[in-house]
This record gives C-alpha cells, sequence and structure tokens, in this order.
C-alpha cells in the first residue's frame, strides 16, 4: 500500500493532438499531491494516465515513462486492468450505480476482480470500506437503500468507499468536490487527510483553498494558448508554491490575476 510515482517524460496525445508536454515529476508516498491550473491545461488528461484510463479513449496514448515503486505502468507484459486495480480513481460527479444498493455499490468494483465473496465476507469489507469513508455511521442502518437516495456529498463518499474496497496503492481524484456544498467538500477533505496515512492521493482541483488545506505538494499546469499543449510549469511544497513560487506564471495564477 501506498507507493511513490515517478514520472519520466511523459507526453500524453488526442491522436496527433499533444495534450501535454514532456512532464517530468515525482509523487511521494503517504501524501497528497495537488496539480493545478487553468482549464484545458491537460490536469484530468495527466491524472487519466497515471491508471492507464487515458488509453481507453480511441487514438488516445502516451509517449514516456509512469513507474509505480519503480515499475512502468507502460511495460511491455503490464495488464491496464492489473493497473486499475492498484490504482483507483474517484471523479468530479459522485457516480454510484443508481439502482444497486449502498451495499452492493461499495463491492462492485471489488466484484469485478473477485470471482466469489462469501456474505460475512462481504459483509466485512462494507463495514470496513464505509468506516474508512466515514460513511458507515451515517447508513448502516439503511445498507439495502439504492446509492441514489444518498445526499451528493454521501455518493461521493461511497464513491471513495468503492474505491478503496480493493485496496488500491494510489488513489486519483479529479476535482471530487467541485459538485458538492461546502460542509460536504470539509467532509471529503477531512477523510482525505485521513486516508494518506494509508494511500498515495493525488487531487485535481481548480479550488486554490482546497489545494492549500489538503495537500503536501503542489503542481501548476498552464497552457500557452488553444491549441498548445499543457506543461508542468513548477512543483513544490504546497506551503513554498502559495507563498514563494519560482515562477511569475504561478503566482499570477494563484492570486486569481489570470485562468
Ligand atoms: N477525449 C478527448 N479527445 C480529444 N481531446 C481531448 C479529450 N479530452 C480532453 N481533450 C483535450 O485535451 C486538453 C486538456 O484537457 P483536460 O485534460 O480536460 O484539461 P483540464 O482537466 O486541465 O481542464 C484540452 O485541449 C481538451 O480539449
Ligand atoms: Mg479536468
Amino acid at each position: 500500500m501506498s507507493k511513490r510515482i515517478d514520472i519520466n517524460n511523459l507526453n500524453v496525445y488526442y491522436g496527433e493532438f499533444l495534450a501535454v508536454e514532456d512532464v517530468s515529476l515525482s509523487i511521494e508516498p503517504k501524501s497528497i499531491t495537488a496539480f493545478i491550473g487553468p482549464s484545458g491545461c491537460g490536469k484530468s488528461t495527466f491524472l487519466r494516465t497515471l491508471n492507464r484510463m487515458h488509453e481507453v479513449i480511441p487514438g488516445a496514448r502516451v509517449e514516456g515513462e509512469v513507474l509505480i515503486d519503480g515499475v512502468n505502468l507502460y511495460g511491455d507484459n503490464v495488464d491496464p486492468v492489473t493497473v486499475r486495480r492498484h490504482v483507483g480513481m474517484v471523479f468530479q460527479r459522485p457516480n454510484p450505480f443508481p439502482t444497486m444498493s449502498i451495499a452492493e455499490n461499495v463491492l462492485a468494483g471489488y466484484r469485478l476482480n473477485n470471482k466469489r465473496v462469501s456474505r460475512s465476507d462481504a459483509d466485512d469489507l462494507v463495514e470496513e470500506s464505509l468506516r474508512g469513508a466515514n460513511l458507515w455511521n451515517e447508513v448502516k442502518d439503511r445498507l439495502d437503500r439504492p446509492g441514489s437516495s444518498l445526499s451528493g456529498g454521501q455518493q461521493q463518499r461511497l464513491c471513495i468507499a468503492r474505491a478503496i474496497a480493493i485496496k488500491p496503492d494510489v488513489l486519483l481524484m479529479d476535482e471530487p468536490c467541485s459538485a458538492l456544498d461546502p460542509i460536504s467538500t470539509l467532509a471529503i477533505e477531512d477523510l482525505m487527510a485521513e486516508l494518506k496515512d494509508q494511500y498515495t492521493i493525488v487531487i485535481v482541483t481548480h479550488n486554490m483553498q482546497q489545494a492549500a488545506r489538503v495537500s503536501d505538494r503542489t503542481a501548476f499546469f498552464n497552457i500557452a494558448g488553444t491549441g498548445k499543449p499543457g506543461k508542468l510549469i513548477e512543483m513544490n511544497e504546497t506551503p513554498v508554491m502559495f507563498s514563494t513560487p519560482s515562477e511569475k506564471a504561478t503566482e499570477d495564477y494563484i492570486s486569481g490575476r489570470f485562468g
């Protein structure tokens, strides 16, 4: 659990279009790394290369390396399905399976990877995962209700429970709070702070306060103009990035002068 990620000279394409150019950076285990930058600079695209979700889009491909504890995800004998079991993802809009029960939602990813699970093991995993996602106390009396019966913030924690049920090493989160109210947002931020003891967490956020509050390190991406590739401008400890960034573009962005 909780592994380091080293990205070396990654170029990310949609067909002929170079969306993200030549990114090299490292992500520490047991920490939260935030990706910030203006819309369209390739944050989501880059994030999806970290569990090989990018390549499910026809024509999409990468050049370069993504090493997880030294193993290249894009190596010859690596199965993308196995990669996604080790690198879980939570999306912008909570996406529980609406007609499936709360308990079955937690088990959904696990069932894809494991043919059989006993009833008592399943019950244990549901409780453990919902506790891990700070949702157990709110739903323990209605585990057979549909996932869609929960509030938006609860649905997002349900999606986090589903992601951690498969015991990944890394959790990727793409603007996980952008559809949530401020109270639910704080609940997710508190949860992330707890989860980082066990997981390597990478979060894309357009919310600068959120990046400053939750992350240990921040990477700023930028784009020179429409049709140009996104690039990593700089990355540093979060307090340094938000107080004394090295690059003027970073300072302009975090101070709200642009983006
Ligand atoms: N499925 C796709 N096919 C082609 N181009 C895409 C696709 N998804 C994103 N892009 C392009 O890649 C660039 C980066 O987009 P994205 O990663 O969504 O940026 P961000 O998450 O920073 O807003 C944009 O120019 C966008 O139009
Ligand atoms: Mg995005």
